[in-house]
């Protein structure tokens, strides 16, 4: 039985910084190469905030800007905004009000998800309950990241991975075949010292004497930078893409050949690589920009769903399956029908 779609995707929207930073830029600053880059994580060049007066929430604004006049509404008709981030503009308020601000969503509640590079699927996820509740009709889920600014410059295994920029989508209640066919999220707190970053946490906060955590031997204030267990996180992150694909086909009741594009979180080219055979997609079905963008977290996927919608990759009627693993460890996926 085919479930019913509850909610669908009504306008996209995507922005990037202009700075470019090549892995050429990196060589001139870490002990590393274009060759290693490119050949590890399939990684050439990166949008960077760079020395632009912008943080996370205005990144955000432009793409939800850019969302909302795709879905033909004005601001003021939002009922909420959902915003994943891992770099939030500061500890609070949410960046989301920020968002809220610059637009003028007058009318909105709005709020922030912490749920590292599977964020924006989690959001997505609750946005479907809201409006399975009837709460609200127009929702702006958001994924965006200045991840560069928690990037620790000095370590080469971790600098190189990680992009700025923004996706945004405007959700409405579906009114017909278009919409999420199925949804799949899961988390797994065992792994939380996989990947991580202090920022300005309680943990951290209330050991202001631990030198150790704090300040490296150079005396750089480090407890923003993330840090990470490359090799285990690679591991777990294929496993997780896989899981998440086959839950969500479970879940929206299709297989393999029904889907006409795959969207996998854009962290390293042999992950998306991995799950595409996993699945059997040639590779005019996967997208891939993580050549251009490198890792930008929770705003990967939205940024690559807007761009393929404009260039004419999703087609009306089209089902797409996004796929995510993050920081936590989170992961998830969606079946989107366009
Ligand atoms: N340039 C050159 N050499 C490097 C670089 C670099 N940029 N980075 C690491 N190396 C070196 C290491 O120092 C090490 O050298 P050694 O053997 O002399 O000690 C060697 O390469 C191997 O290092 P590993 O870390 O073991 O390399 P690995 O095979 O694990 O590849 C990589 C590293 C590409 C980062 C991989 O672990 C990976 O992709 N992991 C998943 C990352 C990911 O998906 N993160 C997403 C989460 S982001 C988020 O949630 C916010």
């Amino acid at each position: 039985m085919t479930k019913k779609i509850i909610m669908k995707i009504a306008g996209t929207g995507h922005y990037l910084p202009e700075k470019i930073m090549t892995n050429q830029d990196f060589e001139k600053i870490l002990d590393t190469s274009d060759e290693w880059i490119t050949k590890m994580v399939g990684i050439k060049e990166r949008r960077i905030v760079g020395d632009a007066d912008q943080s996370t929430s205005d990144l955000a604004t432009f793409a939800a800007l850019a969302a909302i006049k795709d879905a033909g509404i004005t601001a003021e008709d939002i009922d909420a905004i959902i915003l994943a981030t891992v770099s939030p503009d500061m500890a609070f308020p949410s960046t989301a009000i920020f968002v809220q601000k610059n637009i003028g969503a007058v009318n909105a509640a709005v709020f922030d998800v912490s749920a590292a590079c599977t964020g924006w699927i989690y959001s997505m996820t609750i946005a479907e309950g809201f409006i399975a509740l009837g709460k609200f009709k127009n929702i702006l889920v958001i994924g965006a990241e200045f991840l560069t600014s928690l990037a620790d410059m000095t370590d080469r295994s971790t600098a190189v991975l990680f992009g700025d920029g923004a996706g945004a989508v405007v959700v409405q209640p579906a009114d017909g075949e278009s919409g999420i066919m199925g949804s799949y999220i899961k988390s797994n707190g065992e792994l939380a010292e996989l990947l991580w970053s202090y920022g300005g946490g309680s943990r951290v906060n209330k050991r202001v004497t631990d030198q150790e955590i704090m300040v490296d031997a150079n005396g750089m204030d480090k407890r923003s930078k993330i840090r990470m267990e490359g090799n285990k996180v690679y591991k777990y992150a294929v496993r997780a893409m896989i899981e998440s694909a086959e839950k969500v086909m479970e879940d929206a009741g299709i297989t393999e050949k029904d889907i006409d594009l795959l969207i996998p979180h854009q962290a390293n080219m042999r992950i998306i690589d991995a799950i595409a055979e996993r699945l059997e997609m040639p590779d005019e079905k996967v997208v891939r920009n993580i050549q251009y963008l490198g890792n930008s977290s929770a705003a990967t996927i939205p940024i690559a769903i807007d761009q393929s919608r404009k260039s004419g990759k999703i087609k009306k009627g089209d089902i797409v399956l996004v796929a995510a693993f993050g920081g936590g460890f989170t992961w998830g996926g969606l079946v989107i029908k366009f």
